[in-house]
């Protein structure tokens, strides 16, 4: 079971490059350049979760690595996300510590996707009406996105929205009650690692502990299982944690992050 964990971690970080290789390929813009030991992936937004160097898989001087990610980022004057996973990362891991830099402990869950559990009715939720993102609704995805991660939705919407639609192997989903856009997710499948990641399940503060977060998310789980995929991967929030933990998800490894700025280190 260790070695298949030890697997599934791999296969996740096969999944994290190719989410956001395509996300920064779909921006005009956006950019993706290997640095030796680290693949830094720019989508050219503001918040710098969106920009952010990730773990080859190459051989090399881990040093020489963070030196021209930084440089690299740098020199586009971009907030950047440095993100690692200890295990399998070690070397970069040990490098970045030595410079200094603050690692927080971010986790992933996994789970199984049973076709059943994941399309099951919801006892709790209202009459909440889920479909797919289109060209006319991506912005209510995105109004929704902006509420619950306290983002400029004029922003979201300018860097990414449309941006997501032109993604084969993305689905965005919005959750309405009444008409009125209430909740959104999305969903990224890797086919060459045959994972199912679930993103930006989001909320409005005024809508919540009403099911519709687990509503969103089982909508993606069941998009899962009609293409195919048999595992379900996501980084949960703190707040999200408790609602994933119940539907089944378990932690399965914990990558370490940290932001840097332009002529910061590392
Ligand atoms: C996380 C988030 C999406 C949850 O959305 P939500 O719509 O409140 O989710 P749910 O209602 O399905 O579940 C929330 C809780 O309400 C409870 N609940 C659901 N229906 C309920 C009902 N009818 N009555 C009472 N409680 C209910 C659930 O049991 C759950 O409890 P738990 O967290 O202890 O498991 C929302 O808080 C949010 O948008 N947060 C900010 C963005 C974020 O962090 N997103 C997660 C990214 S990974």
């Amino acid at each position: 079971m260790g070695g298949d964990r030890r697997e599934l971690r791999r296969r996740f970080h096969g999944h994290l490059h190719d989410v956001w290789s395509r996300l920064a390929l779909s921006i005009p813009g956006g950019w993706v350049e290997e640095a030796g030991a680290l693949t830094c992936i720019a989508t050219g937004s503001s918040s710098p979760s969106f920009n952010l160097a990730l773990a080859s898989g190459a051989r090399g001087d881990p040093r020489e690595a963070l030196d021209a990610a930084r440089d690299r980022f740098s020199g586009a004057g971009l907030r950047w996300l440095l993100k690692l996973q200890p295990d399998l990362d070690h070397e970069v891991v040990v490098h970045a510590r030595r410079r200094g830099l603050d690692l927080d402990e971010e986790p992933v869950y996994w789970m199984p996707i049973r076709p059943g559990a994941a399309t099951a009715p919801l006892s709790s939720a209202a009459p909440l009406s889920v479909s797919v993102a289109g060209r006319d609704t991506i912005d209510d995805a995105v109004l929704c996105f902006a509420e619950a991660f306290d983002a400029d939705a004029d922003a979201v919407s300018r860097e990414l929205g449309p941006n997501l639609l032109t993604i084969p192997t993305f689905t965005v989903f919005v959750g309405y009650l009444s008409g009125e856009p209430v909740a959104s997710s999305m969903l990224a499948t890797t086919r060459s690692v045959g994972l199912a990641g679930v993103y930006s399940v989001a909320t409005r503060p005024d809508h919540r502990g009403r099911g519709f977060g687990t509503a969103l998310t089982a909508a993606a789980l069941a998009e899962a299982a009609q293409q195919g995929c048999d595992t379900a991967v996501l980084e949960p929030s703190p707040s999200g944690a408790p609602m994933y933990r119940r539907m089944g998800f378990e932690p399965l490894t914990t990558y370490l992050e940290a932001v840097i700025s332009p002529h910061d280190g590392p």
